[in-house]
């Protein structure tokens, strides 16, 4: 689905991906973890074409997609629900999530039932169903963490790309997104989760990276991870 070799980028003349290379695979839940600055962030937004990358391959169903506009990415199945809940504070929670089926409704991807899958993002977030008339703005930062992921979902993606989901939410609501992840993992949506709660997100996702300064300094299967005594070191605390 997406593999990532080689992929340098950073802000102007600052470097902060070295090579880094890695696969999401059809159907899997991937993370990405590492500590505050490491990267996780940058390597986002070259995927999903915000920033541009300098040199790698990033291949979406065997296409190059790496340099391309953003526009062109998320019309081949990419979607990326941002760091910091970008959404749209002066619209009803409900405009936000159908902004996010935009690339359907111009028919730069299948329209499917735009409808329907609003009804199913009701489903999957029931406080966004209670405030579908709600301005974002007014929304908890939890609440907006959920909108944004929603809006992604919407695109009806090939793969997923969401960065720090949990970022600032109190435990219960943490423990909610989490469980979001798992049946979203079920329903067998391919997804690529930048985590900075590595323990989680290992207990969610398939297999993981270790991002370190701009490095990819450990991978394996999530349960390898979770018992490799570096990365428990490092990112797990003392358990
Ligand atoms: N817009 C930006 N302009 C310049 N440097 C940035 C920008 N965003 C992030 N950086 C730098 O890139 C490095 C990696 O940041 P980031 O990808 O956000 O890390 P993470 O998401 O792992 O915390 C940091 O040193 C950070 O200061
Ligand atoms: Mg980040």
């Amino acid at each position: 689905m997406l593999k990532v070799e080689n992929l340098v980028a950073g802000y102007g003349k600052v470097q902060v991906l070295h090579e880094v290379s890695l696969e999401v695979p059809e159907g899997t839940l991937v993370t990405l973890i590492g500590s505050n600055g490491a990267g996780k962030t940058t390597t986002l937004r070259a995927l999903s074409g915000m920033i541009a990358p300098q040199s790698g391959t990033i291949r979406m169903d065997g296409a190059d997609i790496a340099g391309l506009p953003t526009h062109d990415i998320a019309r081949r199945g990419m979607a990326h629900s941002p760091e910091g809940r970008r959404v749209f504070a002066t619209l009803p929670v409900a405009d936000n999530i159908l902004l996010g089926a935009f690339t359907r409704a111009t028919g730069g991807r299948a329209k499917g039932d735009i409808a329907a899958d609003m009804d199913r993002m009701y489903g999957l977030f029931p406080r966004l169903a209670e405030r579908r008339a709600q301005l974002a703005g007014t929304l908890s930062g939890g609440e907006q963490q959920m909108l944004a992921m929603a809006r992604a979902l919407m695109l009806s993606p090939k793969v997923l790309l969401l960065d720090e989901p949990s970022m600032g939410l109190a435990p219960r609501l943490v423990e909610e997104v989490f469980s979001i992840i798992a049946r979203l993992k079920q329903e067998r949506v391919t997804m690529l989760l930048v985590e900075q709660f590595a323990l989680a997100a290992l207990d969610v996702a398939d297999y993981g990276y270790v991002l370190e300064n701009g490095r990819v300094s450990a991978s394996g299967s999530a349960a390898s991870l979770k018992d490799d005594p570096a990365v428990r070191a490092a990112y797990l605390g003392q358990h």
